[in-house]
């Protein structure tokens, strides 16, 4: 395995900020991967997981080593009548791997289509999107323990996978993801009830929908919402939608009648997006920095933001937010 000294980071993480690492490691199989993380900690030294960087903001130089997860390999290890479990390893594309499974009539993942990263970075921070999370047809996870120097199997249950959050989320030190394995199934149910699934399959004048098209419906959403990396660099949603009691509600529905909510579990969700824009946040550009003007959600880098730029706007919205609704938002994306 090749070590390359001080690399710019550039064109490895979305949103396209220039800082350099101090050496930087591309890993292509397990194999080669376990004893290489091992040594690193057996010496002590700082190192950084790098998936297809679409969750992270570099706000300044990494004096460590970045490792890159380039493990490939997709393997169907069961099958009943019903379902097919098939195990993944953590340096595969993740929006290719969904493509591959609606290909084949694998259901379960079509509403997470396009979003972007590996699959390895999916269980670490519950990717969701479309009425859909990944918790829903994650079976385990393969991954290293960094503390105890041992290989663990996850079941679903000991990810402890809520909103946005895991166990490796949590533990961000503690555990590095090796192989995803997802239970996925041969008699998909579409899950077709979000709203602007439903609206866009009407578009398309399609009545009996199957997981093709709920695939395709998704990705024409997520295209004309959301910026794509490749041109315009971002993390995705930068904020969480903030999780608040359900007590909370009626007064903050007495002074804000607009608010969106959505009911979760004991609990109420609000639309984040909804609280910036109110705030007048929405398609505010300073430099290069940015808020998305479709989905204010999304933080953007128009070309030459740095991450400090970025984690500023971030801050300036926060405070806004807190000072207006009293309300606490919770920042997505990792800050390094
Ligand atoms: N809204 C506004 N103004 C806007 C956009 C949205 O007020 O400019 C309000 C609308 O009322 C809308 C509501 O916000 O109904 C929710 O908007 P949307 O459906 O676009 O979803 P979101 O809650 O803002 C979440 C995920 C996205 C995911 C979408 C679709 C989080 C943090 N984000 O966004 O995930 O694509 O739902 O399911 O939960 C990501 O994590 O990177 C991501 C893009």
């Amino acid at each position: 395995m090749q070590i390359l000294k001080n690399i710019s980071l550039k064109s490895y993480n979305t949103f396209g900020v220039d800082v350099n690492c101090r050496f930087f490691a591309e890993v292509f199989t397990e194999e080669e991967l376990l004893p290489f993380l091992q040594s690193l900690d057996r010496e002590k030294k700082t190192f950084l997981i790098l998936g297809g960087g679409s969750n992270l903001l570099f706000t300044k130089d990494f004096e460590g080593t970045i490792v890159k997860i380039s493990t490939k390999g997709i393997e169907i290890i069961a099958e009943t009548e019903d379902d097919i479990y098939i195990r993944v390893q953590a340096g595969e594309n993740w929006d290719e791997f969904v493509a591959y499974c609606v290909e084949k009539g694998w259901g379960g993942l079509e509403n997470l289509s396009l979003i972007p990263g590996k699959v390895g970075t999916a269980p670490v921070q519950n990717i969701g999107a479309y009425g859909a999370e990944v918790k829903d047809v994650l079976f385990e996870v393969s991954a290293l323990d960094r503390i105890n120097q041992i290989h663990r199997i996850f079941s679903n249950f000991e990810c402890e996978f809520s909103y946005r959050d895991s166990i490796f989320k949590r533990r961000e030190n503690q555990f590095v993801i090796l192989s995803v394995t997802f239970k996925l199934s041969l008699k998909p149910v579409l899950n077709a009830k979000y709203g602007d699934i439903m609206e866009e399959l009407t578009s398309l004048q399609i009545d009996s929908p199957d997981i093709r098209s709920v695939r395709e419906a998704v990705c024409r959403i997520r295209s004309r919402k959301l910026p794509d990396p490749v041109k315009i660099g971002n993390s995705g949603s930068f904020f969480k939608n903030p999780v608040v009691d359900l007590d909370l509600l009626p007064s903050l529905k007495e002074k804000f009648p607009g608010i969106v909510s959505f009911p979760y579990g004991k609990y109420v969700k609000l639309a984040a997006a909804w609280l910036i824009e109110q705030c007048g946040w929405k398609g505010y550009r300073a430099g290069d920095a940015g808020v998305h003007p479709n989905q204010p959600l999304v933080l953007v880098n128009y070309g030459c933001a740095t991450g400090q730029e970025i984690l500023d706007l971030a801050n300036s919205i926060k405070a806004d937010v807190q000072k207006k609704f009293g309300i606490t938002l919770e920042i997505e994306v990792n800050i390094l």
